[in-house]
């Protein structure tokens, strides 16, 4: 009865920046678990490999190309996946980007703006549009992935632009699960430390990084993207069925420290 409770049999899900990474690694998870689940991307190349690869391990994935920085594309692709699949159950709204090593005080105009425009404005543009429809159908399941950077400041690089994102994440997630909650639709976030993707591998190379990074981190280790999807799939879950407006940490006890 309890391990029930994590399948998504006959689900709808949609994932957001899930050519690569964490998304990559979410889609895994959801299919795995039983849903029929959408990639979205805006790289189209990446995005068609990475369909194409889980095809072949025979998950059920369909995908459409989708910048979420783009409102009207947002709610076209949101119409296109509805007409084609007919409800939406769960979203993860994983596209996002950093711009590192920009102190505040020189920081351009566009490199503050870029990084809200996809990790801010791209999360609520989706929210809004398959929010929308969740809340027609009477339930469905969003998680929102923020980043431990919403909690405390990383060092040493400076990223203001993306600490002030990811913490914004965090209080939309909060906003959307109120606005929401009685109406059948969670809305979660979780908020991983360092996770070992390809733009993070460069920390073995650098001593001051890894110090900070690793040596910060209780259990000693950059994260695997697995760990953050095994996250992602409880949160979309019905083994999370009482949980809407957490910020769920899965970051080796990094702010423990
Ligand atoms: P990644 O760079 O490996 O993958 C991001 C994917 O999003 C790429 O496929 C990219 O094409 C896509 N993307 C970028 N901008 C987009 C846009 N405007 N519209 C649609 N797709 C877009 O990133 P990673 O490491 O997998 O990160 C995924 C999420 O996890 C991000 O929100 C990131 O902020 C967050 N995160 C990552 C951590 C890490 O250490 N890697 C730590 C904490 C949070």
């Amino acid at each position: 009865m309890y391990l029930d409770k994590f399948k998504l049999t006959g689900k709808i899900a949609v994932v957001t920046g899930a050519a690569r990474g964490i998304g990559l690694a979410a889609v895994e998870a959801l299919a795995e678990a039983g849903a029929t689940v959408v990639l979205t991307d805006m790289n189209p190349e990446l995005l068609s490999a990475a369909t194409e690869g889980l095809k072949a391990k025979g998950l059920p994935v369909d995908s459409a190309v989708l910048d979420v920085t783009d409102a009207k594309a947002v709610e076209a692709a949101h119409d296109a996946i509805l007409a084609r699949h007919g409800r939406v159950d769960v979203l993860v709204n994983n596209a996002g980007i950093a711009i590192s090593n920009h102190p505040a005080e020189t920081m351009a105009d566009e490199v503050w703006n870029k990084v809200i425009d996809v990790n801010l404005n791209g999360v609520f543009w989706c929210c809004r549009a398959f929010g929308s429809t969740m809340l027609r159908q009477g339930g469905g399941a969003i998680v929102n992935v923020g980043s431990m950077s919403g909690f405390i400041v990383n060092r040493p690089q400076e990223q203001a632009n993306y600490n002030a994102s990811k913490a914004a994440v965090h209080h939309l997630t909060r906003s959307l699960a109120a606005e929401w909650g009685a109406r059948g639709v969670r809305v979660n976030a979780v908020a991983p430390t360092y996770i070992d993707t390809e733009m993070n591998r460069y920390v073995y190379e650098n001593e001051e990084m890894y110090r900070h990074w690793v040596g910060g981190t209780p259990m000693n280790r950059l994260g695997r993207t697995d760990e953050v999807a095994s996250v992602i799939l409880f949160l979309a879950s019905d083994a999370s069925s009482l949980m809407t407006g957490s910020i769920v940490l899965a970051d080796g006890g990094y702010i423990c420290w």
